[in-house]
Parts: C-alpha cells; structure tokens; sequence
C-alpha cells in the first residue's frame, strides 16, 4: 500500500511524532510511506510526493516542527484545487493521512465524501477542533504559556508593573485560558466569555487596593475590540484576513494602553506569537501524537475511510471526520469559571 502523509496549515510540536508514528508501523507491516510536501500544496500543484525513508524519521520525536513542510494554502481560490487534490490522491496513493486543523479537516471530508480514502489527525495549536479532547500541539503551547507567565511574575513584582500577555488562540481562549491557569494569571480575557474594557480596569484597581503589588493579564488574540471598547477595523477582523497575522490586531496592546490611562501603574505587553508555536513538544505532545498517529494508521489498514482518530475520556477513539468539519469547540463555562476563581 502507499500511504500518503500530509502536514497542513500552522506548525505545531508533536506533528514529527506523529509522522514517525506512522511511518513506523507502516513499515513494519511492508507499506510504504508518501510523504507530501507543504500540505496540500503538494497534492493541488505539482504532485510532490516522495517515500519517506528510515533516516528521515530517525530521531525526529523530540523535533518541533514538521519535516514534510506545511503551508497555508487556499484550494478554492482559485477554484478547482480540491478537485486537483483528488485526482492526485487517485493518481498516486491508496490511501492519505491528513494531519491538520479545522481547515485540513474540511478538505478531509470534502475528500471522503467523494469516497477518496482519507483518514485525518487532529492538529492545532488553539486545541479547538470540535469531537476531541486533544490536538496536537496544544500541551506544548501552554508548557510555553506558564513558563511565560513564570518569568513575567518576577519581572512584574520587581518593578510593580501590569504585564499584559497575549497569547495565540484565533476563535477560542484554550491556550489563554489553561496556559493561565497554569502560570497564575491574574486575570484572563478569552472570546467565549467578553469582558467590558471597564470590567478589566475595575479589577486591575480592585487589586492594587487590595495590596497586590502587580498584575498579570492573559489576553487572547482573538478577543473581540469592540467588545473592549476599540473598534475593529475591517481589514484587521476577527476572522483573520489572508497573510495578514491575528496578532496584528495589537488586542495585548490596546488593552494595556486602556490599563495604563485609567489605572496610574506602568504597564508593558508580552506578545508570545509563534514562541508558543516552536521548539520542541513536551512529552505529553509526544506520546498523544503518537497515539493518534497510530490511530489513523490502524484505521488506513481497516480500510476505515473518512475518519479521525480523536481522544475522549483519555482514549484514542474513531469519529467521523464530519464530527470535527463543522465550528470550534468553545472553553467550557466552567473551565472559565473556574479559572476566574483565582483571579
Ligand atoms: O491556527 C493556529 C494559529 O497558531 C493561531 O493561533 C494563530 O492565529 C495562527 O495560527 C497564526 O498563523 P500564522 O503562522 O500563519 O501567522
């Protein structure tokens, strides 16, 4: 059998692990192993498949990163991408493995619905794909997060400054939120839960009152402005436009200047980008991409097609790749709730 592996849209550790998962297992039962380059740029281009060899995975567990490149790249514009993608998958495999988000996982189905075997592995960072309990990437992320946050408290409290932090997360707060909890953050902002700009000064107030020397404030990147007061502008939406980084919004910012105008403290910001991104993934990365990456694997030689192996009640389980095609898994109210108890 020759199996197809693709890496696609944002980077995230543990995507290696994942690959060497499969290739592993592939060749010990005589398969061979494609791997695609840049994500599907690879199949809806020039066909840029190539057998992964030994020497190639060797070693790459521990490496951030993904050694088959990935891409963020528009199959519908211009049209007939998808189209191409599928004439490839014919032309050139058994069987494709798609590791990826939300988007990834959109095509994945799209392909499965035109019966090509295709099986995905849940990757982003922001942790938000609907079905599953994990995705790859996410643990090393917020390791990042409270190691961040570890070294801006002392920082902070020597100099008796509001830090602000903002963290990656496009629709949802998952690495604001748990990466909070985990290095104590003073106070957390996350889309599903806005707060008013008012609300925010109240508190940074409330605690400098109350005798804390400084703050710590999480912000997400894909917080709502309007909802803190600012105005959005349109080419800068919350959506995100082509090429242009979430991050530029400038949501830390904007909500550390609000702080520093009505508050009397120094403020500074902390934008953590793609450091939460990069290096290498904790072991938890390691050994859950593993799992998950031998979950799809299982599920290619079952000929279980249009399927993804997703973690629940902390097992690898099979859903339909419809099951994580469609929206974003919020953070929970009482996750949020349970981290504004420490605030
Ligand atoms: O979707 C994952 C993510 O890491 C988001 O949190 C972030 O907004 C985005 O990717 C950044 O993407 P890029 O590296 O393309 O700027």
């Amino acid at each position: 059998m020759r199996i197809g592996v693709l890496t696609a849209g944002g980077d995230a550790p543990g995507l290696n692990a994942a690959i060497r998962a499969i290739c592993q297992l592939a060749w010990r039962d005589g398969h061979d192993v494609i791997g695609i380059t840049n994500g599907w740029a690879g199949l809806a281009q020039e066909y840029a498949g190539f057998e992964l060899r030994a020497e190639q995975v060797r070693d790459v567990i521990g490496r951030g990163g993904t050694l088959l490149g990935t891409a963020r790249f528009d199959l519908d514009s211009p049209p007939g991408g998808r189209e191409r993608v599928l004439a490839s998958v014919e032309e050139h495999l058994d069987a494709l493995i798609a590791i990826g988000g939300d988007g990834t996982q959109r095509i994945s189905h799209w392909l499965a619905q035109r019966d090509a075997p295709v099986v995905g592995v849940p990757k982003t960072l922001d942790n938000d794909l609907p079905g599953t309990d994990y995705c790859i990437g996410f643990d090393s992320a917020i390791a990042l997060v409270a190691e961040s946050l570890d070294r801006l408290h002392t920082t902070a409290a020597s100099h008796h400054r509001v830090i602000v932090v903002e963290t990656m997360g496009r629709s949802t707060g998952w690495v604001a939120a748990l990466g909070g909890l985990a290095g104590g953050a003073d106070l957390i902002l996350i889309p599903e839960f806005p707060l008013p700009m008012s609300d925010v000064i109240d508190h940074v107030k409330n605690r400098r009152r109350a005798g804390h020397g400084y703050s710590i404030v999480v912000v997400a990147e894909g917080v709502n402005l309007e909802t803190l007061g600012g105005v959005e502008a349109n080419e800068l939406s919350r959506e995100g436009v082509r090429g242009v980084p979430l991050a530029s919004r400038g949501v830390g910012q904007f909500v550390a200047t609000r702080i520093e105008e009505k508050c009397d403290v120094e403020v500074r910001t902390t934008v953590l980008g793609h450091l939460q991104r990069g290096g290498s993934p904790t072991a938890y990365d390691r050994v859950w991409a593993t799992r998950v990456g031998a979950g799809a694997y299982h599920a290619v030689v079952r000929s279980e097609f249009g399927t993804i192996p997703v973690v629940r009640d902390n097992r690898v389980a099979l859903a339909p790749l419809s099951e994580v095609a469609t929206g974003q898994r919020p953070v929970p109210r009482e996750l949020y709730d349970l981290c504004a108890e420490f605030f």
